[in-house]
């Protein structure tokens, strides 16, 4: 790709990004040379990565619609990533045209890029900012003039909780929005995780990851249910994301899930 004037100033093009990693996977073209090298290295270890990352989206995109279908019309997305086929705010606002989303990302690439596509949507934000601290999060005036703090919304933490590899400050940090939003909200997770058969493997590539692109940590199911204290899990509980509520045109019951977790969760 010739055109780069999607590249803010101050992004540091010789590192390569979380989220260009990700939009590169997704077959998206908001990546640099840097990006696709530190893909590639990863996928030599573990081939399925694509497929979990697109089993992770559309799992994201089955659990927003759900959600609108139970009348949910208020959206924190945390770590949102660079806009790609089929966003949170088109599946809500598809449901529900007066639905609100915030997308919140720490990478000026995905902010900056979501920022393009909403110009004309005055529901929906991009704001930039860092999801560990929850605090100036929920305090951001974009959140407060958009979602407001009475009405129940829904946090996503899709793929990016798993680049907060300590599990007592993961803990904590879930802990700190489940305190800060009404009950009768929701949390939406997705985690990298692994399964035994191909923990060791899964595990390489993580620690790649890890030193080459940024820190992080898979988790089993167990841990992710672990994460979720006091919020009541919806059916089907913590699954892989494939196994969560599979639409019809999707395998009801893979025998090999992707090793990737996911869970809806309802503070009550
Ligand atoms: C793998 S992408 C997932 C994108 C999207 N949530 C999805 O599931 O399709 C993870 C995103 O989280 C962002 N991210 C990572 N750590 C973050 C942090 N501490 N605060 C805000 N965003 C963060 C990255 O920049 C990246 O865009």
């Amino acid at each position: 790709m010739t055109d780069q004037t999607w590249i803010p100033e101050d992004v540091d093009t010789g590192r390569p990004s979380i989220a260009r990693i990700y939009d590169f996977h997704l077959g998206g073209d908001h990546n640099l040379p840097v990006d696709r090298e530190a893909a590639r290295e990863v996928v030599a270890v573990m081939p399925e990565l694509p497929s979990i990352l697109r089993a992770n989206r559309a799992f994201l995109i089955r659990c927003v619609a759900h959600l609108a279908d139970r009348g949910v019309r208020n959206y924190l997305d945390l770590g949102s990533g660079i806009p790609t086929v089929g966003n949170v705010h088109e599946t809500a606002q598809s449901a529900d045209p007066l639905a609100r989303v915030v997308y919140l990302d720490s990478d000026p690439v995905a902010v900056e890029h979501s920022r393009r596509i909403l110009l004309d949507n005055d529901r929906a934000v991009a704001v930039a900012g860092d999801l560990r601290d929850a605090a100036s999060v929920l305090a951001h005036p974009e959140v407060q003039r958009l979602l407001g703090p009475a009405e129940p919304l829904a946090v996503l933490m899709s793929a990016v909780l798993h680049f907060v590899p300590d599990d007592a400050e993961a803990a904590d940090l879930v802990a700190a929005y489940r305190e800060a939003i009404p009950v009768g909200s929701y949390l939406a997770v997705s985690h990298g995780s692994h399964r035994e058969e191909s923990a060791a493997r899964i595990g390489r590539a993580a620690e790649t990851y890890s030193r080459k692109v940024a820190p992080m940590r898979l988790r089993s199911l167990e841990q992710v249910a672990g994460l979720l204290k006091g919020f009541e899990v919806v059916e089907p509980g913590v699954v892989y994301c494939e196994q969560w509520r599979p639409g019809p045109e999707d395998d009801p019951a893979p025998v090999y899930p992707l090793p990737q977790a996911c869970a809806l969760a309802r503070k009550v």
